[in-house]
């Protein structure tokens, strides 16, 4: 009995240490990139987004951004189902949503790709969930396939791709070495073209306020100062503030977690 109640005050004793012990490291090791103040923002440069992943944790929220963003004049889905929040875009007008069955064939976007200024790239696993070669076709081929057929229909700026890596992309597990072979990647078919390429290293993204559940919100709570945190739907708007800065950032940028919560809090100051 005595054993158990030891154990039992022990576990939660240990969580809060490791968890402080990350939010002091995200703290003081987070963070290279300060936004330009009064930097010059093209207004067009986000007139027409895709958004991929739309009905995930993270993608859900990057669509909201989009939706809610009055520069953003049209959004495209590309996805193989619907949600609410597409179904709510499709009827207002602004949302365009294409069923897409094989993301390493975007012949059928023939029509829309020339037009298409910004792509929010949420679509992706855990890699618990899928084993090595299906991770490395949906992370690698799957983006691959679509900034070639991109770059094919269009090379003008303003352009620009924002994929989620994750923290920890520079690690040597599989998943990780996948999602950098990505970022190196989609760089680097970028180069003399119109189009700008960002990776998001982000740490924990919390689901938009329609997703999320108290356990959502204790995890921001925890993880929030330590720079670990930001919401789906400010991560959207970190994305669309990066684009909007033609001039800003090179093409191939690496984005950690407090670098997006300091462009999504510029985002705020410009689009209100
Ligand atoms: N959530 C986080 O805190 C977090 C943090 C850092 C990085 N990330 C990264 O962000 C990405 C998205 O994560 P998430 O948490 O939003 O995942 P999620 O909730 O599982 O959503 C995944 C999205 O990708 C789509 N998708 C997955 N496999 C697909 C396939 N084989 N073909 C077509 N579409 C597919 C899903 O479409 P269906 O709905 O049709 O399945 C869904 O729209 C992942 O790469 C993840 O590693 C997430």
């Amino acid at each position: 009995m005595k054993v158990a109640k030891k154990v039992f005050m022990t576990i939660p004793l240990a969580i809060v240490l490791v968890v402080a012990g990350f939010d002091i490291w995200g703290f003081f090791s987070l963070g290279t990139i300060d936004p330009a103040v009064n930097a010059s923002r093209d207004e067009n440069a986000n007139r027409v987004v895709m958004v991929f992943g739309a009905t995930g944790s993270a993608g859900d929220g990057l669509l909201k951004a989009a939706i809610d963003d009055p520069q953003v004049e049209k959004v495209y889905v590309i996805t193989r189902r619907s949600s609410p929040r597409i179904d709510a875009g499709v009827s207002s007008g602004k949302v365009d949503m294409r069923l897409q069955k094989d993301f390493t064939d975007y012949s059928s976007l023939a029509d829309v790709l020339p037009e298409v200024n910004t792509v929010l790239w949420g679509l992706g696993t855990s890699s618990f969930n899928v084993d090595d070669a299906t991770y490395t076709r949906i992370h690698v081929d799957f983006p691959l396939a679509f900034v070639k057929a991109w770059l094919a229909a269009r090379q003008n700026a303003p352009m620009s791709f924002h994929f989620i890596a994750g923290m920890g992309t520079d690690g040597s597990a599989h998943w990780a070495l996948e999602k950098r072979r990505t970022e190196l990647e989609v760089a680097r078919l970028a180069q003399n073209t119109g189009l700008r390429t960002f990776s998001y290293r982000s740490a924990y993204i919390r689901p938009a306020s329609e997703q999320a559940n108290v356990l959502h919100y204790i995890g921001q709570g925890l993880l929030r100062p330590g720079l670990l945190v930001i919401t789906s739907k400010e991560l959207g708007g970190a994305m669309l503030e990066i684009s909007a800065r033609t001039e800003e950032l090179a093409n191939g940028t690496l984005i950690d977690n407090a670098d997006s919560i300091a462009y999504a809090k510029a985002y705020r100051e410009n689009i209100r």
